[in-house]
């Protein structure tokens, strides 16, 4: 695997994407930061030695290199999640590329459903902390070691210092940020009535199925992470509605653009 990591970093040396210290992960139906940039560089995840190649329609599969402001970025649009059949290694294997290429700060959005009944969807959550029901975990293997520790530190796996500039810049810009716990299933089905009120009880905020193997990878590697959910579904188990994953696109689209000015705003202070 290292050796994967080491191939796919030098290839993309050559291309200049060894000048960034952020790296941003676009989640379902939050592609639209790529807007804001000003790219410089597009590479498609197929013309990356051993990279994955994205399999879901609303994940368009590019390794974008450019400047927000005077800070260069490198943003994943679209990303590899475990229900598309990727193992763990390939689904956390642009997050070790990024590590390698010098990267020292990943920031991280999703989409995830609402089960903190206080809350509503198309609003966002700042992820202080997880679980992990996904059933293996991306340092699993002898060769997880070649990265990090394997018996990795999970005390604190998202950045204070960068949640501080999360909510500073979020009160600055006036955008509600809910800050909470986000619980990490398989999927790719949704849940049952029983299985939000499981985790509800079980202290998580919101549900989704991503995230969590990179934030894994990261705190492994020592690379600095901070993640922020767009709630595109409400999960009351008491009043569910069938959900269709158009509806999600759509309220993500919606909250989108909230996510992307914090972003901005945090990026350009770093
Ligand atoms: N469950 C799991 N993942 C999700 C959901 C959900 O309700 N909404 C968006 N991603």
């Amino acid at each position: 695997m290292l050796e994967k990591v080491e191939e796919a970093c030098a290839f993309l040396k050559n291309h200049g994407y060894d000048q960034a210290s952020i790296a941003i992960i676009l989640g379902t139906g939050l592609g639209g930061l790529v807007n804001e940039i000003n790219i410089e560089k597009s590479i498609d995840y197929k013309d990356i030695p051993y990279f994955p190649i994205s399999t879901v329609e609303s994940h368009s599969g590019k390794l974008i290199l450019g400047t927000i402001g005077s800070k260069k970025v490198i943003a994943m649009q679209g990303r590899f999640h475990y229900y598309e059949g990727y193992s763990m290694d390939q689904v956390v294997f642009p997050v070790r590329v990024l590590k390698w290429l010098g990267v020292s700060s990943l920031f991280i959005s999703n989409a995830a459903g609402c089960m903190n009944l206080t809350w509503n969807k198309g609003e966002l959550m700042l992820i202080t902390d997880h679980i992990n029901l996904q059933p293996e975990n991306p340092l699993r293997g002898v060769d997880s070691g070649k990265f990090g520790p394997i018996f990795t530190d999970m005390s604190e796996p998202y950045d204070p210092e960068l949640n501080d500039k999360i909510m500073v810049a979020a009160n600055k810009l006036d955008i509600l940020l809910n800050k909470g716990v986000y619980v990490a299933v398989p999927g790719p089905s949704l849940e049952t009535k029983a299985e939000y009120r499981f985790l509800r009880n079980a202290g998580a905020d919101v549900v989704g199925m991503s995230t969590v193997p990179e934030v894994i990878a990261a705190n492994q590697m020592g690379l600095r992470v901070a993640a922020i959910s767009v709630l595109t579904d409400d999960c009351d188990p008491d009043n569910l509605q069938p959900i269709n994953i158009q509806e999600i696109l759509e309220t993500a689209a919606i909250a989108e653009k909230s996510l992307i000015s914090i972003i901005k705003e945090v990026v350009v202070s770093m």
